[in-house]
């Protein structure tokens, strides 16, 4: 724990947004390994980009290739995994950046502390529930992980041998089965629209 640090005051979040002309946000998106939350938030991104406003994606996966390449998939070390990432989204958000964050984040309690966090210091959060049957992602299994898991090659694997817990209460529940990619990336994006988070 860090002492003797003395918080120096930013800009406020709204002069901010005034002199950019863009309120920044977290889209949060949450559900199983193979759901689609990265191929939708791509999707997402680029509608986003291409109506001229800034948007910037965190990734599961390509996270652990820097930032958080020293943790695995214990229960605690994905606890820490998203903590990080919470900052993180804070931080792109408070720059007035429309942030996607793509992460399986199973535990309902991670989720909580990652809206915890943004809503203490007034920043935007929707939590998006990406959500497809188990029996599906293992279907579609585009990296062959569910297999190895099933082998027990891979262990504490989410919805084989670690728990997903699933969003009560999503501001956005995309099912995201029968959909296209587009399709869903606009369900999002229509949310936005109707809630004035994007204009
Ligand atoms: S989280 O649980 O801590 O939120 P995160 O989204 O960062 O997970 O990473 C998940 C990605 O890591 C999966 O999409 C998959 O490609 C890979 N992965 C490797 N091992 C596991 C595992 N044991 N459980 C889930 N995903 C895993």
């Amino acid at each position: 724990m860090a002492t003797n640090i003395t918080w120096h005051p930013n800009l406020s979040h709204d002069e901010r947004s005034k002199l950019r002309n863009q309120k920044g946000c977290t889209i949060w998106l949450t559900g199983l390994s193979a759901s689609g939350k990265s191929t939708i938030a791509c999707a997402l991104e680029q509608s986003i980009l291409n109506r001229g406003l800034n948007s910037y994606r965190l990734d599961g996966d390509n996270v652990r290739f820097g930032l958080n390449k020293d943790l695995g998939f214990s229960e605690t070390d994905r606890n820490e995994n998203i903590r990080r990432i919470s900052e993180v989204a804070k931080l792109f958000n408070d720059s007035c950046c429309i942030c996607l964050t793509s992460f399986i984040s199973p535990y309902k309690s991670d989720r909580k502390l990652a809206r915890e966090l943004h809503e203490k210091d007034g920043l935007k959060f929707v939590e998006v529930y990406i959500d497809v049957p188990i029996e599906i992602a293992e279907q579609r299994d585009p990296k062959g992980l569910y297999k190895k898991a099933r082998e027990g090659i891979i262990k504490e694997f989410t919805g084989i041998s670690a728990p997903y817990e699933a969003p009560e209460n999503p501001e956005i529940h995309v099912k995201n089965y029968n959909l296209s990619i587009e399709e869903a990336a606009e369900q999002i994006l229509d949310y936005l629209l109707q809630h004035k988070y994007i204009s």
